[in-house]
């Protein structure tokens, strides 16, 4: 039955629409917009993007405190991610790290600074002084609020080259035929009117999809938009089974305690007091990779070491006194006194692993333009940046850090590119009916009638995939995983919603958004499934040990039918760092 509301669809034209208004679209867009016409398009108000969550520092070798250089800094980041980042893409980050931190200090970004004025840096997870292999001091920071301050800064740079922002928009569906991009559709939550944004590019810049789990650091609106659109449309996802879990979530909120407490010197503890790190990582100890370090927190609470027997462990920060906490952690300080009511200047904090990051999504080249299988051929029109992206320099686990790294150095590669292409490109013609699929999907949600609540099958979802596709695999596990999906996915047929409304129908929205988390937790399971070997965040008890032999390659994972997926894989780009076992 066609529904009214979708009647009268209003059509934009742009040079190149950018889905997503954190740090990676709101960089893409800055340097896009000196070559055409830019819009963004956000379902959220562009200044409650998640990149201004991100808490404890940008990594660059500015070697402001500490000897540093960008090659230290490659070789943490392919010996963080458990080789399998791509070598060429992590040269490329770690060398303009240096520029793309100058430069947001130029746009006004106000780090800490050293006595003498220099950009002020501490320690993180996995950063090391190759030679010594002790810690070294790169990552800059304001505070506990650097992804705060580049999303301000750099949406303020937005404002002032005056790039056309449609907030509250929220993208249902990619215009593509023939392998060319040629657009979006859109939802406008305060009218519930359809629009299409008819463009010679696309850059997906949508986050990630942390709320496939129950307990995340993410906040509710990392949904995975991007990846399950693009999915929908037979575009593969690449790497989908490494999902990073940060080692220190507030106990049973997942809210992030960021790793530069340990920076600063914060030390993991059991229930006995013991700083257990130094039996997983007696070198760097507290300070090792974040798969490491949440391994580590599970095993000691599976062996009855967590606080009083139960599913935490404590981070100490009772020794750094008032004044490091205050000045450097000042959040941490609030959001332990406001959701824990304790004082971290003299209490532990209750902690134990939440889902933060997703190192797979839409596959890309080192231009950031999609690609569309294992010979990296490009779709035409179509790039993606940050988070959503899989390009890829974090490979099997990402080094704290590096995502705002990467939404600085590639979402500025990103705008260039797609820059470059829009400048000889011409406006491909829309297809027939091309806001048809995503009027199908939100009249499918609006007119279904069955006794299933969105709600429940969420609750399902992430508790599912909290308990069987975590920190710890197995095949027996994960089939349970897949079966249960199956079945809340055909449940999701039979869903009714409430609000039938045209005007901020959170209800429909949210309804839709399942759907996208129903796919994407599908598409992690059966690619944790498919990789018998353990790598990374990857970490399956039944094949405990890293395959190079048969798994030193990139997953590609198609949708081909309602349960049906197919494989492809990719080879990893080595270059000067050849696998070896990592020991921290
Ligand atoms: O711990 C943190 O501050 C998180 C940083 C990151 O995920 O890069």
């Amino acid at each position: 039955m066609a529904d009214k509301r979708f009647s009268d669809i209003k059509i934009h034209r742009y040079d190149a629409v950018v889905v997503g208004a954190g740090g990676a679209g709101l960089s893409a867009a800055l340097y896009a917009s000196d070559y055409g016409n830019v819009a963004v398009i956000s379902k959220l108000y562009p200044t409650r993007s998640h990149t201004g969550t991100a808490q404890g520092g940008i990594a660059a070798a500015l070697g402001n405190l500490d000897e540093d250089h960008w090659e230290w800094h490659s070789y943490d980041t392919v010996k963080g991610s458990d080789y399998l980042a791509d070598q060429d893409a992590v040269d490329v980050l770690t060398k303009s790290a240096v520029d793309a931190v100058i430069r947001l200090e130029h746009m006004g970004l106000p780090f800490n600074r050293t006595p003498d004025g220099k950009i002020a840096q501490r320690r993180f997870g996995g950063h090391t002084n190759n030679v010594t292999g002790e810690p070294v001091r790169r990552a800059c920071y304001a505070a506990d609020r650097t992804g705060h301050m580049i999303l301000q800064t750099l949406y303020q740079q937005a404002i002032k080259k005056g790039i056309h922002f449609y907030d509250e928009f929220q993208v249902i569906d990619l215009i593509i035929q023939d392998n060319i991009v040629r657009g979006v559709v859109a939802y406008e939550i305060d009218t519930g009117e359809l629009h299409i944004f008819h463009a010679k590019a696309v850059n997906f810049a949508t986050g990630g999809w942390g709320r496939i789990f129950k307990v995340t650091s993410n906040a509710h609106t990392l949904t995975g938009d991007g990846p399950a659109i693009a999915w929908r449309k037979g575009l593969p996802l690449e790497d989908m089974e490494f999902f990073q879990f940060h080692p220190t979530g507030m106990y049973k909120l997942g809210i992030l305690i960021t790793e530069a407490v340990r920076g600063e010197g914060g030390i993991l503890r059991n229930r006995y007091g013991e700083r257990f790190m130094e039996k997983y990582a007696p070198h760097i100890k507290d300070l090792a990779s974040r798969d490491v370090v949440s391994r580590a927190i599970y095993m000691e609470i599976r062996e009855g070491r967590g606080i009083d027997g139960k599913d935490y462990v404590y981070l100490d920060t009772t020794h750094l006194g008032k004044e490091v906490i205050e000045k450097r952690l000042p959040d941490i300080a609030d959001f332990c006194r406001t959701y824990l009511h304790i004082d971290p200047v003299t209490q532990p904090i209750p902690v134990h692993p939440t889902a933060h990051y997703a190192m797979g999504g839409i596959p890309v080249n080192i231009d950031t333009n999609v690609i569309m299988d294992g010979n990296n051929t490009p779709v035409t029109g179509f790039f993606a940046a940050g988070e959503t992206s899989c390009i890829s320099v974090h490979g099997a686990n990402r080094l704290g850090t590096n995502s705002l790294v990467e939404l600085a150095s590639y979402g500025m590669i990103s705008g260039l590119r797609m820059g470059e292409f829009i400048k000889s490109a011409k406006l491909e013609p829309l297809p027939d009916d091309p806001a048809g699929y995503a009027i199908e999907q939100l009249e499918g949600i609006l007119h279904s009638s069955g006794d299933e609540k969105p709600g429940q099958i969420r609750k399902e979802m992430q508790q599912i995939m909290m308990d069987n596709v975590s920190v710890f695999r197995t095949q027996e596990l994960m089939e349970e995983a897949k079966a249960k999906l199956e079945e809340l996915k055909e449940r999701f047929k039979r869903i009714s919603i409430q609000d039938k409304g045209k005007r901020f129908n959170t209800d429909l929205l949210e309804a839709w958004e399942l759907s996208n988390l129903l796919d994407i937790a599908y598409a992690t399971t059966v690619s944790a499934l498919n990789r018998t070997e353990s790598r990374g965040a990857h970490s399956r008890e039944d094949y405990p040990k890293r395959d190079d032999v048969n798994w030193l390659k990139h997953t590609l994972v198609y949708k081909e039918g309602e349960n049906k997926v197919r494989f492809d894989y990719k080879p990893v780009v080595i270059l000067r760092y050849q696998p070896k076992e990592r020991v921290y």
